[in-house]
């Protein structure tokens, strides 16, 4: 079974005894974040679009630990060229990891590195991770799109993930409509509270959400599932 922790923001890692891989690793620059980058032992970084606070540490945590960056093409390219080893991929591809299988789905947002978000990392995505059987998915920053029903029926989800704090991403109203498309198992909350203007009320989401057992977690908690 594996076990997800929350680091917070959109941070999140995944283990199950023998593998180990983080998602966005936002850290040094939240000051909500559970963890720090130097302290983070894994074999794959995933990456779901180049905004700083998804991309975050993640080069560094790359190189460090010899991991290899899981990116879409051009965001792979990018981090190839700050010295990472990757693996680059594309929505609606799938490939099998020796931790488990990746496939990446489309996000609706933007997509940009550095300061200005200038520098083109292609389209933001999504992950469905399949480790040990079981089916997480992160969607990383996004609207509500009614894909999601295609996502949920095409994948028996055992864990989502839902961005609530509205602005940049879903607020809690679409991220309930996201739960009756999708029919996870179990639901996650996350991006929000990190910043003033994604503030939202967890436990808001957590009543109005049906047909799925959703866990508030706070930065540095796990779940299995
Ligand atoms: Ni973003
Ligand atoms: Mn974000």
């Amino acid at each position: 079974m594996p076990k997800a922790t929350f680091l917070g923001h959109s941070c999140v890692t995944v283990e199950n005894g023998k593998h180990k891989i983080i998602i966005d690793p936002f850290l040094s620059g939240n000051e909500k974040s559970a963890a720090k980058p130097e302290d983070i032992k894994v074999d794959h970084v995933l990456i779901t679009h180049g905004h700083g606070d998804h991309v975050g540490d993640g080069i560094e945590i790359a190189k460090k630990n010899d991991a290899t960056v899981i990116a879409n093409f051009e965001l792979a390219n990018l981090c190839a060229k700050e010295g990472c080893k990757v693996h680059p991929m594309h929505i609606g591809g799938g490939f099998n990891f020796d931790f488990g299988r990746v496939k990446l789905t489309i996000a609706h947002h933007g997509g940009g590195y550095g300061e200005h978000a200038n520098v083109y990392t292609g389209p933001p995505v999504g992950f469905l991770i399949t480790m040990d059987d079981k089916v997480m998915y992160h969607p990383g920053d996004t609207g509500l799109f009614y894909d999601m029903k295609l996502i949920g029926e095409m994948n028996d989800i055992d864990l989502a993930w839902l961005p609530i704090g509205d602005n940049f991403t879903m607020g809690i109203e679409d991220a309930v409509k996201a739960v009756e498309f999708l029919q996870p198992k179990k639901v996650v909350p996350f991006h929000y509270d990190t910043f003033d203007v994604i503030a939202a009320d967890p436990n808001q989401f957590a009543s109005q959400a049906k047909g799925a057992e959703v866990t508030v977690l706070k930065p540095g908690e796990s779940i299995d599932y």
